[in-house]
């Protein structure tokens, strides 16, 4: 078991249930069945320009926390005004492409931090992206990036950390690395979780909710084993109760 700052939060508060939903509807109806139980939502791109801020402000209102998963990645400048709208419309963890550099990276930081005083709130987790998963060493390469694709995962989080956001979005195959790099206080959140027996649906290469925390995580992202149960509360319960103390 790998030392992290974040055996003391609770598990309930480290499972972020991701809700890739197309229309608010859709999105209500899953956190009205979630609510009370679940402390995390997350929002990617297509509910949210659909839907825009509001939507934040919808969850917020039933209690949740929201990771808002929009990957800025853009000049410095439009970066830091990117990261202070989605602090104030409540976002409590946001995401960036690290390979923006550390000036963008230390943009979305202070962006952040203006946001959340714009509003009086916490401020929210900042996040970097290493390398998409969807890339492979062969796609990496066509961008210019010729070094192995682990080695490139391992100095984007150092720049992450450099530049003085939270930590970073990773794979859970990748954790235990990049906690061995990063300390114990960083953010590492990993989605490519699936409980045992859950079905794949598209991930490929995945660890059950216990092994990811075990490999380092502070938090999962786990959508549509929970979205997709039949009765989706007792799926997060089932989770929260299998990774309870980690
Ligand atoms: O339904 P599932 O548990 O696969 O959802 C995982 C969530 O994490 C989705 O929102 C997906 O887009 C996101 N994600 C992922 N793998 C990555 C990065 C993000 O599955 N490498």
């Amino acid at each position: 078991m790998l030392d992290t700052g974040f055996h003391s939060v609770p598990a309930d508060d480290r499972i972020i249930v991701a809700l890739d939903c197309n229309a608010a509807w859709e999105a209500i109806v899953m956190a009205d069945a979630l609510a009370g139980r679940a402390k995390w939502v997350k929002v990617g791109m297509t509910l949210y320009y659909a839907e825009g801020p509001a939507i934040i402000q919808m969850f917020k209102r039933r209690g949740f926390k929201v990771f808002l998963d929009l990957k800025f990645h853009d000049i410095p400048h439009q970066v830091e005004g990117a990261a202070r709208s989605a602090a104030a419309s409540g976002a409590d963890m946001i995401t960036m492409h690290t390979v923006g550099g550390q000036a963008m990276m230390e943009a979305a930081q202070r962006g952040a931090l203006l946001g959340a005083s714009d509003i009086g709130g916490p401020v929210p987790a900042t996040l970097g992206i290493t390398v998409l998963t969807s890339m492979n060493d062969e796609t990496l390469a066509q961008t210019g990036v010729t070094r192995p694709l682990t080695e490139q995962v391992a100095a984007l989080a150092e720049l992450a950390m450099t530049s003085g956001i939270s930590g970073v979005v990773a794979s859970p195959l990748e954790a235990s690395m990049l906690r061995e790099i990063l300390g114990p206080e960083a953010y590492i959140v990993t989605p490519g979780v699936r409980p045992a027996g859950a079905a794949l649906g598209d991930q490929s290469r995945v660890m059950t909710p216990a092994e990811a925390f075990a490999a380092g995580a502070s938090h999962i992202v786990v959508g549509r084993p929970i979205t997709q149960a039949a009765d989706p509360a007792a799926a997060f319960d089932a989770i929260a109760a299998e990774v309870a103390g980690l």
